[in-house]
């Protein structure tokens, strides 16, 4: 390799590694794949073997360990049970008021159980959907291992989202069932989830019982036959602590997780029980290099595809004990993160670059203060990490020995695609080479492989076990998106731009498509426009992400107004404040311009390249299809 910028891994970390080769085991699995995930899923225990470990008869809807059976909570739990594993602690949890809470894997059990339990007795069935809308609280973890235990699936929608937003998803669920909490803490403050629960189910009537955990006290209202508290319920002789896990096929439905696109309304991709299992393992075993003695913090939300596949199964199938924390990453101080590492023992973080980023800005001093010399590995998701972000994180948190795996996936793959392993030589932006039984390639808009070093679309050129099974609902959207572009090779489209370095290495550029990510959250432009133009000034509207410090990516709005209106600083606070509250305030623009015009093609479409080149004060590219 010839880039200076390499950073080698250490002996020590090397003989410890789960895998101590790359290159003929990678070979062997995409040479003899369903050999390789056989192997893998032999790790685990299954009800009934499969007859067939790739069914490809219908593509693209692949199906992974065709005729067997099994329920992730099997492995996540169950077979821990009776084993030294049942005494070892499962979980740790820190509220931001510094309250704590620890189950041992007997103990979570028995919390699912209980919870799995009370969600029978208010009616909920295998098949059926139940959305969890919950902030950071163990809870909000029993309740999704609760769903999978007795087969109904579970849709978990981020905390930070509006009443609109769950709206939508409750509804394209048909979720009979919502959990909830009366709050959580935030900077000291509490969040008035139940609040906004009631709000958007003021707007539908499909949800019969909502169940709300306490956690602020603060008032709420509570509705006579539909509310009910989670403590009332735990009370209850139903409640008690043993419960049978239900028997589900491979491809049965385990959650559906709503992710933006480049149009439309957010899609719920599919994951299901078999697949998804073997893939959350074994690439936790493999990348993350996970021990039994580990105890590992995945940084994110479980209301996103990294805290449902590296907060709760990945870890948990492993045996590993994992943590979480409720709240603010600098309250009351910025060291919060690094004291509550040092406190338990943190043997690996996973974060995004935006919370490196973030936490970075405070200077090194507040990781100095604490001995996290616990800490073995790290880990970077979301979005491209930039190198001073990287090499400010190997530095001050890893103190220059523990590899950091930039692993690349999405909510779609279901878990890492691209990512090293602790053995493999880094480069600071680069998530390195594919994991195994992976092939992917980056390719120009005819599907051919670009030249080494050139720009192109990332793509997936086979199956693997981990891969979302379809879109809710909407098998022919599922197909549209992914498997359309390059339908010919039979290839997935990623909808990232990539290029491929002369050592095999892959640099992810960003998205090609109409997403931004903001902080590592994916927003889809047409829905940010669409909260815009609901605004009752506004006549139409684009959004473009410009470059942003700390986020990565800032939203930018540009608006016409409706006729007769004229703009003001307040009209834009108002407009930014409006989105704020019909998506979340993740999707806030920075700033909203107010135009005459947008730059259109003559079949209407928005040209956002060229707002983008405009506002970068970069070439506008070619104009010809401008239509004036
Ligand atoms: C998109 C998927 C997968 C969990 C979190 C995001 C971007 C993700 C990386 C990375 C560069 C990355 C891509 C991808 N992305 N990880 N390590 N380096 N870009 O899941 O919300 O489904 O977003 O996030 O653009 O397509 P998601």
């Amino acid at each position: 390799m010839n880039n200076e910028e390499i950073y080698y891994p250490s002996e020590e970390v090397i003989q410890q590694a789960n895998v101590k080769e790359y290159d003929k085991l990678y070979q062997y699995s995409i040479e003899e794949r369903e050999a390789f995930w056989a192997e893998q899923a032999e790790k685990l225990e299954w009800y009934k073997k499969w007859d067939k470990v790739l069914d490809d008869s219908n593509k693209p809807f692949y199906e992974w360990y065709r005729g067997a059976e099994t329920n992730i909570i099997h492995n996540a739990i169950d077979r821990h049970l009776g084993t030294p594993t049942q005494n070892k602690l499962a979980y740790i949890w820190e509220g931001e008021d510094g309250e704590i809470k620890t189950y041992s894997y007997h103990a979570l059990n028995r919390e699912v159980s209980i919870f799995a339990n009370i969600l029978k007795a208010m009616g909920v069935k295998k098949g059926d959907i139940v959305t969890i809308y919950m902030p950071q609280l163990p809870e909000q973890i029993f309740a999704m291992l609760a769903c999978a235990k007795i087969g109904a699936a579970h849709s978990v929608v981020y905390g930070g989202f509006s009443s609109e937003a769950l709206l939508d998803r409750i509804k394209a669920a048909k979720s009979r069932v919502v959990i909830t909490a009366d709050g959580g803490y935030r900077r000291g403050k509490p969040t008035h989830l139940k609040k906004i629960v009631n709000e958007a189910l003021e707007m539908c009537s499909v949800v019969e019982v909502v169940i709300t955990v306490k956690r602020t006290g603060e008032a709420v209202e509570m509705q006579n036959d539909r509310d009910f508290w989670f403590h009332d319920l735990k009370a209850l002789p139903i409640a008690n602590g043993k419960c049978e896990t239900v028997h589900m096929k491979s491809t049965d439905m385990l959650f559906l997780l709503y992710t933006s696109g480049s149009t439309g309304k957010p899609k719920g991709l599919v994951h299901t029980h078999g697949g998804y299992s073997v893939y959350t393992a074994t690439t936790m075993r493999m990348v993350f290099d996970i021990k039994p003695e580990d105890r590992f913090w995945c940084a994110a939300d479980p209301g996103w595809i990294t805290g449902h596949s590296y907060i709760v199964y990945g870890p948990l199938i492993n045996g590993a004990t994992i943590f979480s924390y409720e709240g603010a990453p600098n309250h009351p101080y910025p060291d919060r993160w690094w004291r509550m590492v040092e406190k338990f023992g943190i043997s690996i973080l996973y974060t995004s670059p935006t919370a490196i980023r973030g936490l970075m800005r405070f200077g090194e001093s507040w990781v100095e203060k604490h001995d996290i010399s616990s800490l073995r590995l790290l880990g970077s998701v979301g979005e491209p990490i930039n190198p001073e972000a990287w090499k400010w994180y190997y530095k001050h948190v890893g103190k220059e020995k523990c590899p950091i795996m930039d692993t690349w996936w999405q909510t779609e793959t279901g878990g890492f695609m691209i990512a090293p392993l602790p053995i493999t030589p880094l480069k600071p932006g680069s998530a390195t080479k594919p994991f195994f039984g992976n092939e992917m390639a980056v390719v120009n808009d005819k599907g051919e492989k670009v030249a080494t070093g050139e720009q192109g679309n990332l793509v997936i050129k086979a199956p693997w076990p981990g891969m979302a099974a379809t879109v809710h609902n909407d098998d022919e959207r599922f197909v549209e998106t992914y498997w359309k572009r390059f339908e010919k090779q039979g290839f997935y489209s990623a909808g990232d731009a990539a290029r491929k370095d002369e050592d095999g290495y892959f640099w992810i550029i960003g998205r090609t498509d109409d997403v931004i990510k903001v902080s590592g959250y994916r927003l889809g432009t047409a829905e940010i426009e669409s909260a815009i133009v609901s605004h009752p000034s506004v006549a139409e509207a684009a959004a473009i992400a410009l470059p942003h410090d700390l986020k990565g990516n800032a939203i930018h709005g540009f608006v016409i107004l409706k006729h007769g209106l004229v703009a003001s600083a307040e009209l834009e606070i108002q407009i930014k404040n409006h989105v704020a509250k019909m998506m979340g305030p993740i999707a806030k623009p920075e700033s909203i311009t107010f135009v005459d015009a947008l730059p259109k093609t003559r079949s209407g479409k928005i040209m956002r390249r060229v707002l983008k080149a405009r506002a970068l004060g970069e070439d506008e590219g070619d104009l010809s299809t401008l239509a004036d």
